[in-house]
């Protein structure tokens, strides 16, 4: 039991593992991309950093709270890094937005709203990936993962199937089955968690739709319209 001061308000605390916690407990809104309660904390993407009244910024989720601490949340240097730290991560991520099938549940281009992140920079300097649907429940596009490593804690930590993992480094780095094997290569059990704590597109559920352009592929629209039906009650 302790209590930290955040933003001017005192604020107690318990068994908080984080200070993020005690930050949400206290209702402050603070955004964050890789944090999940129920996984282990990787502080990757540094969204939630709050200063303390010395000045030092620090990762909220990954340092526990101690009695008499003095931290502020929303800051206008936070709010700048903030909007640095989603510009470089929109740099580095595929720009079809419209189009992705996470438009409008997307956590990075709804954070880039919010902070009021209209423009990029910088240069995306990444590669272009493959785009992996081999799986039959799940597609991975490498090129929208901003390295989060939600879907490799769940896979590996939670489901303990170990699919996927971080491979490469720098500019290279991405999340893939190892040696570069495709998902249906592997012991993916198609459980779908990933897709859950993605924030991206990187990993979304194959829908109806995929099923019905693959069965559709060499087909004519008459029958189109027989199938889509059949295929949706499936
Ligand atoms: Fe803390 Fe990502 S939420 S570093």
């Amino acid at each position: 039991m302790g209590v930290m001061t955040i933003d001017g308000r005192k604020v107690e605390f318990t068994d908080e593992p984080n200070i993020l916690t005690v930050i949400r407990k206290a209702d402050i809104d603070i955004p964050t991309l890789c944090y999940h309660s129920e996984l282990s904390v990787y502080g990757a993407c540094r969204l939630c950093t709050v200063e303390n009244d010395k000045g030092k910024t620090f990762a909220s989720c990954s340092e526990p709270p101690r009695d008499g601490m003095v931290i502020y949340t929303n800051t206008p240097r936070l709010m700048k890094y903030r909007k640095l730290i989603l510009e470089l991560l929109l740099a580095a991520h595929c720009r079809d937005c419209t189009t992705c099938i996470k438009s409008g549940e997307c956590q990075l281009q709804s954070l880039a709203h919010r902070m009021g992140v209209m423009d990029v920079r910088f240069e995306n300097t990444k590669e272009l990936q493959p785009i992996d649907d081999s799986s039959p429940a799940i597609v991975r596009d490498p090129n929208k993962c901003i390295l989060c490593g939600d879907c490799v804690r769940m896979c590996d930590n939670v489901q303990a199937v170990n699919a996927i993992d971080f491979a490469y480094r720098g500019t290279k780095a991405l999340v893939t089955p190892a040696f570069d094997k495709k998902i249906a290569e592997t012991d993916c059990v198609n459980c779908g968690q990933c897709r859950v704590v993605c924030p991206t597109g990187a990993i979304s559920i194959k829908t109806n739709m995929d099923v019905i352009w693959d069965l559709l592929a060499d087909k004519d629209t008459k029958v189109i319209a027989q199938i889509a039906p059949a295929v949706r009650v499936a």
